[in-house]
């Protein structure tokens, strides 16, 4: 396994490699198994597999937590190496954002509600830095996780407008066992905060048992899972929304594909969980 920090490196490497189907795992690093499923999955799929690793600054508003962003790189590339990863791609700042950078990527509608709305200028960093990647590493296939629906959904959208020639693959949530979503964000949660943070995917799973047992009122949907998160003292609700899994518009009554998405605050950290659910035509 390589690491390569410049552009031009990952530029020789794939001009090197151009009868090799390449996936792709952008990342921002502090990998977990969420991660590695990701990576497992590229190895199976592809000839090379390449993961970049990149605390994107252009996706974090101004007072998120990109300084405290938790960062190992050792562990990481340990991970990467035991997980079959051919090259890490480890470039800076600077590297990403030269002098006098103005290009933003912007895929409208869907970055609007859900997440967007708390974090207005996170998806366009997201957009642009995996624009950026994919004229970089040049991949077939790219993979990324079905926890971060929102931004799933985007980048599909964002391939298929701009005519971009990559497979996205979305990859299935990987949990704990008392069932909390795997992300580098619950390294923030005290111990405490940990016990309770149990109540997202609690919630969501009162959800889907109620939708499985016929319900299809989205305010009475909605209604268990705010009871199940409110259980928990440190917890506050940024959203909890049902809405369609495509067009990600909320929806009145439950019909076709829809994904049913929240973000809570457990203390000061924001944690994301969701799942679709296949509704009558
Ligand atoms: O999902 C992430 O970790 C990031 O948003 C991504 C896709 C690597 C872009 O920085």
């Amino acid at each position: 396994m390589k690491i390569l920090k410049s552009i031009s490196e990952v530029r020789r490497v794939v001009n090197n490699n151009k009868n090799k189907q390449i996936g792709f795992v952008p990342t921002m690093g502090f990998l977990h198994e969420g991660h590695l499923s990701l990576i497992k999955k590229a190895r199976e799929e592809n000839e090379l597999v390449f993961v970049s690793i990149f605390v994107n600054p252009t996706q974090f508003g101004e007072n998120e937590d990109l300084d405290s962003y938790p960062r190992d790189l050792e562990r990481d590339s340990n991970l990467c190496l035991n997980a079959g990863v051919d090259y890490i791609f480890l470039p800076n700042a600077n590297e990403m954002y030269g002098e006098n950078f103005s290009t933003f990527v912007q895929v409208d509608k869907l970055r609007e509600g859900l997440c967007g709305k708390s974090r207005p200028v996170h998806f366009n960093g997201v957009c642009t830095v995996v624009t950026k990647l994919f004229n970089i590493v040049k991949p077939n296939k790219a993979y990324f996780g079905e926890k971060d629906a929102q931004q799933l959904a985007i980048i599909k959208r964002l391939v298929k407008d701009l005519n971009i020639d990559v497979e996205i693959i979305g990859c299935p949530i990987v949990r704990e066992e008392d069932g909390l979503a795997k992300s580098s964000r619950n390294s923030y949660l005290s111990e405490r905060e940990r016990i309770e943070a149990r109540v997202l995917s609690m919630g969501l799973k009162k959800c889907k048992a109620l939708l499985e047992s016929g319900e299809r009122d989205v305010q009475a949907l909605k209604k268990v899972i705010e009871e199940e998160i409110n259980k928990a003292e440190s917890s506050k609700i940024d959203y909890i929304e049902i809405v369609d899994s495509e067009s990600l518009q909320e929806v009145e009554t439950v019909k076709n594909k829809i994904l049913v998405a929240i973000a809570v605050f457990i203390g000061k950290t924001r944690l994301i969980d969701n799942f679709t659910f296949e509704g009558e035509k």
